[in-house]
């Protein structure tokens, strides 16, 4: 595979991989004046941008959006310096709270819970047009949109400026799965990995899922199972039954020294097409060689077609800097008896099993079993299980 990527040559976008957390000293002096700076909370969906800001996930950001970023992103999904970026990274306060604070003041950033997980300093603050958010990042102005719900609900005003990262939002269930993106890198140095496909998820692995990792698996190194764990739409599965799950899978079907597990703590956008440039972004940062983009990526309801997150995506391919791999939708054939997509199945629709997570999901409400041709039985299990005791 001469003209395949390699892990040496997968630069971070932009070119540095960003550490904006403090040293040991510095969050020492931080936390000794936190007290005296004005203080602003931030929600689940802003502590996780936090924390993928200062480890790196989000590089070459530095901070939260300033405006010309911002309005560079919604409507030429660019950085002002020229980099491709699709979703905009900003800190959304109230009117009440951005008149309070003064541009060049530090701000201290705490969490619901009260701990201090990082330090703003204030270069702007601005407002913005939640409709035309909403129009061109998620393609919809409905509210019934779980973004654009988010948008609608948010404070009116950005804070922008450069972060430090005082303290890490903790996975105390996932521990062992957390790793930077210079962590993940040095993992697949460790493993003798040149060639790494990343995949996003937010649901269990089914069996379309298991088809495309694997097909993808036939002609790269390693597989990163990187599973949004941040905050999604309350029906999607709780992220402590998936992890399970996953952990399952990969013990039981894929070979030890291809696959490895590792969380993306990043809330979910549901905005199908801009999402997947993102997710192939931060994925690249994390060190991989290719990501891979399947039906309806990131996608919610109706609002996306199928393949519109590869037609998008297909726009900026030159300048992601990560290869992307796009998989047709995949279904089960029963004249087949295996997985398959129109490319590769000659067989009627009648043999075709179609699967999905929304499919996956609403059987497990209902307390179906779990097909084979659906979901591996042992991860059927976890997730009957799981959800049993999480209700
Ligand atoms: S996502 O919102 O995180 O994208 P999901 O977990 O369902 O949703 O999908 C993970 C990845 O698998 C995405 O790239 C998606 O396009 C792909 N995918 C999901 N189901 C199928 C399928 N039946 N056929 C092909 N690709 C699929």
């Amino acid at each position: 595979m001469s003209n395949q990527t390699t892990i040496q040559t997968i630069e971070p976008h932009g070119g540095t991989l960003i550490n904006r957390e403090v040293s040991a000293q510095q969050r020492q002096h931080w936390l000794e004046k936190a007290a005296s700076l004005p203080k602003v909370i931030l929600n689940a969906w802003s502590l996780s941008d936090l924390e993928l800001i200062g480890i790196g996930g989000f590089s070459p950001l530095t901070g939260f959006m300033g405006e010309k970023d911002y309005l560079n992103v919604i409507e030429h999904v660019h950085l002002e310096n020229g980099l491709v970026w699709s979703i905009p990274i900003t800190l959304p306060v109230t009117q009440t709270e951005a008149d309070a604070l003064n541009i060049g003041q530090s701000i201290a950033l705490y969490g619901e819970d009260n701990v201090l997980y990082g330090i703003l300093e204030l270069t702007e603050k601005y407002t913005y047009d939640k409709e035309k958010e909403a129009r061109l990042v998620y393609g919809t102005t409905e509210d019934a949109h779980p973004g654009v719900k988010k948008v609608y609900d948010k404070g009116n005003v950005y804070l922008a400026g450069p972060i430090h990262l005082i303290h890490r939002p903790k996975h105390d269930a996932f521990t062992d799965f957390h790793y930077d993106p210079s962590e993940s890198r040095q993992l697949f140095r460790d493993l003798g990995w040149k060639t790494v496909v990343g995949f996003q998820t937010r649901n269990p692995v089914h069996r379309a899922h298991e088809y495309i990792q694997k097909a993808a698996l036939e002609t790269v190194d390693g597989l990163l199972l990187n599973p949004l764990v941040g905050e999604t739409k309350s029906d999607d599965i709780p992220a402590d039954v998936r992890m399970e799950s996953y952990q399952v899978i990969l013990k039981h079907y894929f070979p030890k020294d291809r696959a490895r597990l590792v969380i993306y703590p990043a809330a979910m956008r549901y905005a199908g097409p801009r999402e997947a440039i993102l997710h192939a972004l931060v994925r690249k940062n994390y060190g991989c060689s290719h990501f891979i983009v399947g039906r309806d990526h990131a996608g919610v309801g109706d609002y996306y077609g199928t393949y519109e997150a590869q037609t998008f995506i297909s726009q900026f391919e030159a300048e992601l800097g990560i290869q992307i791999l796009k998989f047709e939708h995949a279904f089960y054939c029963k004249a087949c008896g295996n997985m398959a997509t129109a490319k590769t199945c000659p067989h009627d629709r009648a043999h075709h099993l179609h699967l999905s997570g929304t499919k996956v999901r609403e059987k497990l409400r209902n307390g179906e079993p779990l097909p084979k041709e659906f979901s591996r039985p042992e991860v059927a299990e976890v997730l009957i299980r799981g959800l049993k005791s999480s209700r």
